[in-house]
């Protein structure tokens, strides 16, 4: 074994041609541009087409990120996929996607931790690159939360979007990867849900995201700091060594009271919320991916990822570029 670290070594990112305004919204349900944006900084959002399906979202990143890092896709040990809204009950997302890669024999696992699973699938990954048991993972957040939003309700059909980002962890002789920081608490499911399930051949429950925003606010705001502060003392870093914060774009005020209480400038903070809107798993890796190719994020930085959704769960990664 060479190297006992696991490093980002290419990004995709993949947003679906349709583009579905706040002044669009404005025609479906009673609402406005002015109230979407002060209350969370979205002008617009990506709407998948009827045909495409979770996995043709990931796959468009996925590729991206395979060139990037200039690996084929036969070369991937593992591949994991973080989504909420798979292509079907089952197979996982991340078989299908493996078979269009033609990614063959390697394993391919779902991670469901909603809006926090790209942190959790790259804590997972790593691991296993940690350990010695792979050497080339592929790490994806996709979603089409389109398809399971109440149109009808303007309390939150206004709040995500579709799209997909991925990422190539590769073994490594350093980080990348410094830690890793996971949690979860199932005992405010009531705060943030899509309730129903298929059961009998017919869905029961109701299968759109409900919840109880001013509660996921004020608790997305309480975690992200800690966690993000847990990083940080577990590696002796300071705030002001941290070059880049992502953390899982759901609304701007979050990310403002998130960053005000760390200590971090707003200028310090990759955000894309205002054109993507929340696009749960897909979000961290799809800001990542901007920050990379626009040139923000340079060799020898500490980025600091950091997502928080249903179930709650919440983590953080703290990554040397
Ligand atoms: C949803 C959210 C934007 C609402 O903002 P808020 O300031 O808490 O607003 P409130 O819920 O208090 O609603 C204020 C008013 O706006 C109305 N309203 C709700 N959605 C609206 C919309 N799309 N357009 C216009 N008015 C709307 C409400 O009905 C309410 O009206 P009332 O005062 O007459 O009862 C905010 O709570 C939030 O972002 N929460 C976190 C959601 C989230 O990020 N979830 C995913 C986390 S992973």
């Amino acid at each position: 074994m060479s190297g006992s670290y696991s490093r980002i070594v290419g990004t995709g990112a993949y947003l679906p041609a349709k583009i579905l305004t706040n002044k669009d919204l404005e025609r479906m349900v009673d609402t406005s541009d002015e109230w979407i944006y002060a209350r969370t900084g979205i002008r617009q959002r990506h709407i998948a087409a009827d045909e495409e399906q979770t996995s043709d979202l990931a796959l468009a990143a996925s590729r991206t990120a395979l060139a990037t890092a200039g690996i084929d896709a036969a070369d991937l040990d593992l591949v994991v996929v973080a989504t909420t809204t798979p292509d079907m009950v089952f197979p996982s997302t991340a078989c299908i996607l493996q078979a269009k890669l033609g990614a063959r024999n390697c394993p391919a696992f779902d991670m469901q931790a909603v809006c926090s699973g790209f942190v959790y699938g790259l804590a997972t990954a790593d691991q296993f690159i940690r350990s010695g048991q792979y050497r080339n993972a592929l790490v994806v957040g996709a979603e089409i939360y389109s398809r399971i939003l109440d149109w009808n309700d303007r309390a939150t059909c206004v709040l995500f979007g579709d799209g997909a980002g991925a990422v190539v962890l590769q073994r490594s002789n350093k980080p990348g990867i410094i830690s890793s920081h996971l949690h979860a608490d199932g005992a405010h499911v009531d705060m943030l849900s899509v309730p129903g399930t298929v059961s009998g051949g017919k869905v029961s429950g109701r299968p759109f995201v409900q919840m109880d925003g001013q509660s996921v606010f004020k608790f997305a705001v309480k975690v992200l700091d800690e966690v993000a502060k847990e990083a940080l003392t577990a590696n002796h870093i300071e705030k002001s060594e941290i070059d880049w914060l992502i953390p899982h774009q759901a609304n701007i005020r979050i990310i403002q009271a998130t960053a005000r209480k760390l200590g971090i400038s707003m200028e310090k903070v990759v955000a894309t919320v205002d054109r993507h809107a929340n696009t749960s798993a897909a979000s961290i890796p799809l800001a990542l991916d901007e920050a990379v190719r626009d040139g923000r994020i340079r060799a020898g930085q500490h980025v600091l990822l950091e997502g928080v959704g249903g179930g709650f769960t919440w983590g953080a990664v703290l990554v040397r570029w």
